[in-house]
């Protein structure tokens, strides 16, 4: 079994679960909708989802928003997930207080639209004002793992050419900490729907021992039990670590 029951007698969730928001391309084309409309409902399941990880007591939930590679879609692709980021976000600055949830970003956010930049450095202060102890929500934004690591590699050569750093430090504790994801436990589990298998740049560090769990369901399908079900599984793997039984 993979974790220990909590005080409730059931089987405790995992701390951290990342999820690959994928198909709501195709969940869209079944209807014979725009894609835009499959972001528009994938928005909505990732609120559902965040707030029943939150009810059951996950501690985080990171989820892929936008990658490096989404820019080699339409434009009118890109503005309108855009748009969808911005209406939750002015969203989540009315409620987060409310609602106890925290809001981070991952990601390269230099190349987002000022006005987005502006709510996210918003909800990063308002995070900083709740409990450590309060349920965690992390948007990847212009996020690629790769981008990630290389980010943190430049930081820490940066600070060892400003002598505050020597490569002797370095080690896989120092190093997370120049990571996006810096204070902030690895994902336990990695949870992809719509059928595909594979990691497509997701949270490369991060994911060294996760398990991960695919399910044929379109991320706007993705519902309470569908993630009841991942995390069934999850308990059924037997976590090793490298070591030996
Ligand atoms: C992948 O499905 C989905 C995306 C690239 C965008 C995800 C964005 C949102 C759900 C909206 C905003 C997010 C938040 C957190 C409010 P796809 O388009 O690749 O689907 P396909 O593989 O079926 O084409």
């Amino acid at each position: 079994m993979a974790e220990n029951k909590n005080g409730t007698g059931r089987l405790a969730p995992p701390r951290h679960i990342a999820i690959i928001m994928d198909g709501n391309g195709r969940w869209a084309k079944k209807r014979g909708l725009p894609r835009t409309a499959g972001h528009k409902e994938g928005a909505e399941t990732f609120r559902r989802i965040a707030t029943y990880c939150k009810d059951i007591g996950v501690k985080y939930l990171t989820v892929y928003a936008f990658s490096t590679e989404n820019w080699k879609r339409s434009e009118t692709e890109v503005a309108a997930i855009m748009a969808l980021l911005k209406k939750y976000l002015l969203e989540a600055v009315d409620t987060m207080e409310r609602d106890h949830i925290r809001l981070h970003f991952f990601g390269d956010m230099t190349p987002i639209s000022p006005e987005l930049r502006r709510l996210a450095r918003e909800t990063d202060e308002i995070t900083e004002h709740l409990s450590k102890d309060d349920f965690q929500a992390n948007v990847c934004l212009n996020y690629g793992g790769r981008d990630e690591i290389l980010r943190a590699a430049r930081r820490f050569a940066a600070d060892c050419a400003a002598g505050r750093r020597s490569p002797e430090d370095l080690s896989e504790a120092v190093f997370s900490d120049y990571l996006d994801s810096a204070g902030i436990p690895d994902p336990e589990l990695i949870i992809r729907p719509s059928g595909e298998q594979r990691i497509s740049n997701f949270l490369l560090w991060q994911c060294a021992y996760s398990e991960f769990y695919y399910t044929d369901t379109l991320w706007p399908d993705f519902d309470q039990a569908e993630l009841d079900r991942a995390i069934a599984a999850y308990h059924r793997r037997d976590r090793r670590f490298g070591n030996a039984k």
